[in-house]
């Protein structure tokens, strides 16, 4: 009736304070839910952005008598921002040729590679890129402070940025103690370490590590290993990092490109679905030990040691 007031049971009432609250529930879960998958979704496009992108790439050089040697042929690779990536292969399977290639130090005779849509000479001009090669190529004049600022005096940061710059690198790599000694007063290890903070300096997207680690002792390296992954989490870099070493590489890595020699191609890729982080014990696991072997069988025409 017009201006009566509908009186609601008791009952009622309840109910529909229990359905209103439970559809608000509901409808903030179902909101909350949206919210994460777009988040995931966010993450996964975030980690699925391709970084490096190789087509067809191939090298071909020429021997001593003229001759072609066919060093890479018709490698296809994407690589993501933030990955860590294994190329492992026996020795003179095209490892350094297809590294070289990406850092813009060989010219592929075959195919092209783009990095960040850019070729590799525009990314390696906009100082992208940081090295670590097997021997640390450190000078012996310069202290590792100076050795570590080195290539920001070369670019012409001031003297208080790349003081500044070099101290936080070398707390980073665990050298605090040693930036005024000389390099040859440092072990293997130690030279390796302020190598890598070296390559850090200039704060690069892309890390190319070529066998940095193969001279030095197991214990060192097994120390080194930890440390990178450490730096690599917490600097999210992408590192492609060349390797003879199978455990190394399924250690370090999330996938391992595996090369086939004769003539160097790109034979798998193995996901290393390890879970981070990683310590040393994984090793010991059974799935460390079938990674292992997976890897090991998809070599295609060539053992590894
Ligand atoms: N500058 C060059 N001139 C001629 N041949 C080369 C040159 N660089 C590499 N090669 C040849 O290309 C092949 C792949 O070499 P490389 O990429 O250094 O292999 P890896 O790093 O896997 O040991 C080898 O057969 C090597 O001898
Ligand atoms: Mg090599």
């Amino acid at each position: 009736m017009p201006g009566q007031i509908e009186t609601i049971p008791a009952d009622r009432y309840t109910a529909t304070i229990r359905n209103t609250a439970t559809g608000l529930i509901q409808s903030v879960t179902v909101f909350l839910f949206l919210l994460q998958e777009r988040n995931e979704e966010a993450v996964m496009s975030k980690e699925r952005e391709i970084e490096i992108k190789t087509r067809n790439l191939g090298v071909t050089f020429k021997d001593d008598q003229d001759k072609d040697v066919v060093a890479l042929t018709n490698v296809n690779l994407e690589i993501c921002k933030g990955e860590f990536i294994a190329l492992l292969g026996p020795s003179g399977c095209g490892k350094t040729t297809l590294l070289r290639c990406m850092a813009d130090l060989q010219k592929p005779t075959e195919g092209d590679v783009h990095i960040q849509g850019m070729t590799p000479k525009e990314v390696r001009l906009q100082q992208k890129f940081g090295f670590v090669f097997q021997q640390p190529v450190l000078f012996d004049w310069r202290t590792v402070k100076k050795n570590i600022e080195l290539p920001m005096e070369i670019m012409g940061r001031s003297k208080g940025e790349r003081s500044d710059r070099a101290d936080e690198m070398l707390e980073m790599v665990g050298l605090k103690e040693f930036a005024n000694h000389y390099p040859k007063q440092l072990s293997g290890g130690m030279q390796q370490r302020a190598n890598i903070a070296r390559a850090f300096g200039l704060d690069p997207d892309i890390l190319f590590m070529d066998e940095p680690f193969s001279a030095l002792d197991e214990f060192t390296k097994e120390k080194l290993h930890e440390d990178l992954l450490r730096i690599w989490r917490a600097t999210n870099k992408t590192i492609l990092f060349v390797t003879h070493n199978i455990q190394e590489g399924v250690f370090l890595s999330d996938r391992i490109c595996v090369l086939s020699p004769h003539p160097g191609r790109l034979s798998a890729i193995v996901d290393i679905d390890i879970e981070r982080p990683r310590s040393l014990e994984v090793k010991d696991s059974v799935h460390f030990t079938e990674l292992v072997a997976k890897v090991r069988n998809s070599f295609e025409g060539g053992s590894i040691a």
